[in-house]
């Protein structure tokens, strides 16, 4: 894999938030580290008129300048050095002559035969229209000796999440993808997967040999995954009324967590192996019938959600849910999986519990009315990187007591402060260099859909209840409560919080 040749990154959208606070300071850090190729130049395109200079700037005040540990000034000239700006308007075909022109100009020293990846930082309303631009203006096409990526001249198209709305739109946008692009050139971003810790649940499983005989239905009681937010929707009422958390979270960085944890070991490091054995766990996940959404999950709506600008009046989108999904193979059958995940929550935390069995007979004496103690591993994704490994201890005294301690590890006393990079740095990296990883493939989101339709189909079924309401800075609906409590189980916090 490689980027040999001069490189061009064009990003669409690049007026956007996810341009300003995202994509240019993960570049401008990966520049910092000697780590972008060193012809590679960023072409940003966005309908408003702007100058090199202009656009520069935009981009320092609306995100550079306000990081963490930002660059110095000298940093910060000679990364800009590499931006450019052109107008363009992506939804037709004669609004992108401009950045033609643009690209003429910055490929002339690589003979009109530099790469281009192009990054979809769009409303997802756009992608349809931009892939079919690029296709009809010929901007896809790659010279043949293309296909295994390995000279100058390729084209790669990064899309960011939600990949269509539902399976059928899914369906529909990749069909449309792949009259375009080939498959070998398109990313499919999900950030979770670029984010240090979800990586490492792969070098967990599979560079150690402790856990991975445990890992099953024999010793696995039940796992919790959790992404609380305390953001609200903010500014972003218009996206997220139409998305919500089940398509927003779930269908994605939720259900690759899920894979990343379920799947079995994969014969090799590479995108295919990997990916093959994600998919196999999204198959074998339980799909329900939407009539029966409301008993394997609860949906909520945080108080003054309706108000939100962009928010319709009334609305019934959730901004809280929490789903049970079993997998149906010899590793995980009857074990529950339990996702949970809401915005304007207590407390902003990633974590993945895995609770284990509690010992088949306890030979000490207990308090009254103590539960039988089980063992958890908790992952903690953010903010404070670690796993926690919970255990039983005899608190020192005259009399027996047991008490739960943990083994802990932390990314911060390991490997210090800025060991952890930003996942967008890790995966522009991978989409420029052909590693794909850390992307998902078309058959996974397919599948993730399919989990995930049945349940927005029942939870939004006219005759269904609204979503339950839940305080700001609460942790979500009773309801949820009562959800995991029918299955004798209670909601766990393994990360700062027991
Ligand atoms: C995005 C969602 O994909 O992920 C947002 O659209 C959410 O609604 C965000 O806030 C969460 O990402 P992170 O990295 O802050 O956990």
């Amino acid at each position: 894999m490689t980027t040999a040749g001069p490189t061009t990154l064009v990003i669409f959208g690049a007026s956007g938030d996810l341009t300003h606070r995202k994509l240019i300071p993960a570049l401008c850090n990966l520049h910092r580290k000697g780590r972008l190729p060193q012809d590679l130049k960023i072409l940003g395109v966005a309908r408003s008129a702007k100058t090199d200079a202009e656009f520069r700037d935009s981009l320092f005040q609306g995100g550079v300048r306000t990081a963490d540990m930002g660059p110095s000034p000298e940093e910060w000239q000679a990364f800009a050095s590499r931006i450019f700006y052109v107008q363009g308007d992506v939804a037709s075909a004669p609004g992108l002559e401009g950045l033609q022109a643009k690209l003429g100009e910055l490929e002339a020293l690589a003979d009109g035969n530099g790469n281009r990846l192009y990054y979809l930082a769009l409303a997802p309303s756009l992608y349809e229209p931009a892939v079919n631009n690029l296709g009809s203006l010929g901007m896809a096409r790659e010279p043949s000796s293309q296909s295994s990526g390995q000279s100058s001249g390729w084209r790669r198209v990064v899309v960011e999440k939600p990949f269509g709305v539902d399976l059928a739109s899914s369906k529909r946008l990749n069909d449309l993808m792949q009259a375009v692009f080939s498959e070998h050139q398109v990313y499919r971003i999900d950030h979770y997967l670029g984010k240090e810790t979800v990586q490492n649940i792969l070098v967990f499983r599979f560079a150690n040999t402790i856990f991975e005989p445990l890992w099953n239905r024999n010793y696995i009681d039940h796992v919790q995954i959790t992404v609380a937010e305390t953001v609200s929707v903010s500014q972003r009422g218009d996206y997220y009324d139409q998305a919500g958390l089940l398509r927003d979270m779930i269908q994605s960085h939720m259900l690759q967590l899920l894979s990343l944890i379920a799947m079995e070991p994969p014969s090799s490091f590479d995108a295919d192996s990997l990916r093959d054995e994600k998919v196999k766990v999204l198959r074998a996940v339980r799909k329900i019938q939407p009539q029966d959404a409301h008993s394997h999950g609860v949906t909520g709506q945080y108080q003054g959600y309706g108000s939100e600008p962009g928010v319709a009046a009334g609305s019934r989108t959730p901004t809280f849910a929490a789903l049970r999904l079993f997998i149906d193979n010899w590793r995980w059958q009857d074990v529950p999986f339990y996702l949970r995940s809401g915005k304007a929550l207590a407390e902003k935390t990633t974590e993945i519990i895995v609770q284990f069995r509690c010992p088949p007979h306890l030979m000490f004496p207990m308090a009254q009315g103590a539960d039988l103690p089980a063992n958890t591993l908790s992952i903690c994704v953010q903010p404070d990187e670690g796993f926690h490994l919970r255990f039983q201890a005899k608190a020192p005294d005259t009399w027996f007591q047991l008490q739960p301690v943990d083994l802990e590890f932390h990314y911060q006393n390991a490997f210090g402060d800025q060991a952890n990079p930003d996942a967008y740095e890790r995966l522009l990296l991978d989409a420029l260099t052909g590693d794909a990883s850390l992307f998902a493939r078309n058959d996974e989101i397919e599948q993730a859909w399919m989990i995930v339709d049945p349940f927005i189909t029942g939870f939004t079924a006219d005759q269904a209840p609204p979503p339950a309401e839940y305080p700001l800075g609460s942790w979500g609906p009773r309801e949820a409560d009562a959800f995991i409590q029918r299955d004798g189980r209670k909601w766990l916090r393994g990360c700062g919080g027991h």
